[in-house]
Order: C-alpha cells, then sequence, then structure tokens
C-alpha cells in the first residue's frame, strides 16, 4: 500500500516552513500599515492614512495568497500569531522611511525564499513567488517616491500638507 502521508503534499518540509514564515510577515506588514494608517489619521494626514489603509488590505491579500497556496499544494497553512506592532512614529517622513525599510526586508524575504526554491528543486514555488517579486519592485519604488516627496516639497509651513496631498497620486508604470 502507498504511504497516503507522502502522497498528501509535494511541497517539502523547508518550503512549507518557509512559506509559513511568509505569511507571518505579511501578516505583520498588514498590521504595521493599519498602525501606520491610525497614526497618519490621528495627526490630520488623512490621505496618508487612506494610503496604509490600502497597503494594509494589500499585504493581508498577500498573506492569504500565501496561505491558499500552501493548502492548497496540500501543505498545512498556519494562522500567525503578529506581536511587536510598533503604533508610535517619529514623525510624517519616518513613517515612509520604516514603510521602506519593510519593504526591503519583504524583497530580501522573497528573494531567499525563491533562492531556496532552487536548492530544493521546487519550480513550481519558484514560478509562484513570480508575481510577489514583481509585486515587490512596486512597492518599493512607491515608499521611495513617498520619501522623495518630501524632499521636493519640504515639510515648512503647508508643505506636510502638501505632501500628504501628493501620496495618493503616486502611481507605477509597469512599463
Ligand atoms: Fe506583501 Fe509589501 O509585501
Amino acid at each position: 500500500m502507498k504511504d497516503l502521508i507522502g502522497l498528501k503534499t509535494s511541497i517539502g518540509e523547508k518550503i512549507e516552513s518557509a512559506l509559513n514564515a511568509q505569511i507571518k510577515v505579511e501578516a505583520h506588514s498588514s498590521s504595521i500599515y493599519l498602525a501606520m494608517a491610525s497614526w497618519c489619521d490621528y495627526q490630520g494626514y488623512d490621505f496618508s492614512s487612506d494610503f496604509f489603509l490600502e497597503q494594509a488590505d494589500e499585504e493581508r491579500a498577500h498573506m492569504m495568497k500565501i496561505f491558499h497556496y500552501v493548502k492548497n499544494r496540500g501543505g498545512k497553512a498556519v494562522s500567525p500569531e503578529v506581536v511587536n506592532v510598533p503604533q508610535d512614529f517619529e514623525s510624517f517622513r519616518s513613517v515612509f522611511e520604516q514603510a521602506l525599510e519593510q519593504e526591503m526586508h519583504v524583497t530580501k524575504q522573497f528573494n531567499n525564499l525563491a533562492d531556496l526554491c532552487f536548492k530544493e528543486k521546487d519550480f513550481v514555488t519558484f514560478q509562484f513567488l513570480q508575481w510577489f517579486l514583481e509585486e515587490q519592485v512596486e512597492e518599493e519604488y512607491t515608499m521611495r517616491r513617498a520619501i522623495e516627496l518630501f524632499d521636493v516639497i519640504g515639510e515648512e509651513g503647508t508643505g506636510a500638507w502638501d505632501i500628504d496631498k501628493h501620496i495618493p497620486k503616486i502611481t507605477f508604470d509597469r512599463g
């Protein structure tokens, strides 16, 4: 008789655990962006608050995409525990700087995952990761552009108000 456990999934233990770790990273990102949305709202930066609310939703969607992938491949997707979510931020600008750092961290995680897929010869998962790798280009770009607004407009006088107004106008050209 065939080993039924062996037939249950074709993703290896290492890949499954790395994907579950990524589910957690995405959940953490979602919570951080939610905290940023709240902070911006409290400070009166309404457009940035909406921007981060949208980012929080996107990160949750990323989390669910990986969650579904793990279970659809016969693995065990783990509902993540999210801790250490910062609720206060030094300044308006620092919120975007932290968001960029977070995105750069996520990019690194996906690169590590892709590398693991090669090592484990899991090209199906490698293929699945392509969407996320491309998405990271856009996410990093958006945060960098936001930080540039601080440099170009400056926060003096009505500058911060003006920067906030420009945040929703940032668009990424996929070419
Ligand atoms: Fe899902 Fe912005 O990383």
